[in-house]
C-alpha cells in the first residue's frame, strides 16, 4: 500500500500544497516549523479521521480559514483509492470515497492504514 497523492487545502499551514510520493522511504527534510509533521498529520487523518496531535478538528484548519480539505489517493494491491475529506468545525465533516459521497464518514477507514512511531 502507497499514498501516491496528497493534495492539502487550508490543512494547518498549508494554503494549498500538492505532494507526489513513490513507493518505499520518504524523508522530509526541512526547518522546524516548516510543515513536516502537518503533511503526516494529514496522511494519519486519512487513515483514521483523526489527529495524533489534537482531539478536535478546529487546529487543523488553517488560520482564519473555515474549513480544510486533506484528498489522498491510495494505491493498494495495484487498485487505486481516492480519499476526500472536508474537516469544517462546528459542522458535519464531508467524505468522499472514489468520488461518491461516503454514506457515514467513518466507511472511508480502512482505506489507508497506518503506523505511527512517535
Ligand atoms: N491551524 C494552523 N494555521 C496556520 N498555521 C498553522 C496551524 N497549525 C500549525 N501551523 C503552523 O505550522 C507550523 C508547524 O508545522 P509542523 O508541521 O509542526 O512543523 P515541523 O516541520 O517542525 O514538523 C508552525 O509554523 C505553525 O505556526
Ligand atoms: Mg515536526
Amino acid at each position: 500500500m502507497h499514498v501516491r497523492d496528497l493534495t492539502l487545502t487550508n490543512f494547518r499551514s498549508y494554503p494549498g500544497a500538492s505532494l507526489t510520493l513513490s513507493p518505499g522511504v520518504t524523508t522530509l527534510l526541512g526547518r522546524n516549523g516548516q510543515g513536516k509533521t502537518n503533511i503526516i498529520e494529514a496522511i494519519g487523518y486519512v487513515a483514521t479521521l483523526g489527529s495524533h496531535r489534537v482531539a478536535s478538528d478546529q487546529p487543523m484548519v488553517r488560520f482564519g480559514e473555515d474549513s480544510a480539505i486533506v484528498r489522498s489517493t491510495v494505491i493498494r494491491d495495484g487498485r487505486e483509492s481516492l480519499v476526500e475529506l472536508e474537516i469544517i468545525p462546528g459542522k458535519a465533516n464531508r467524505a468522499r470515497l472514489n468520488r461518491s459521497p461516503a454514506g457515514r464518514q467513518r466507511d472511508v477507514l480502512g482505506t489507508l492504514r497506518t503506523v505511527l512511531c512517535p
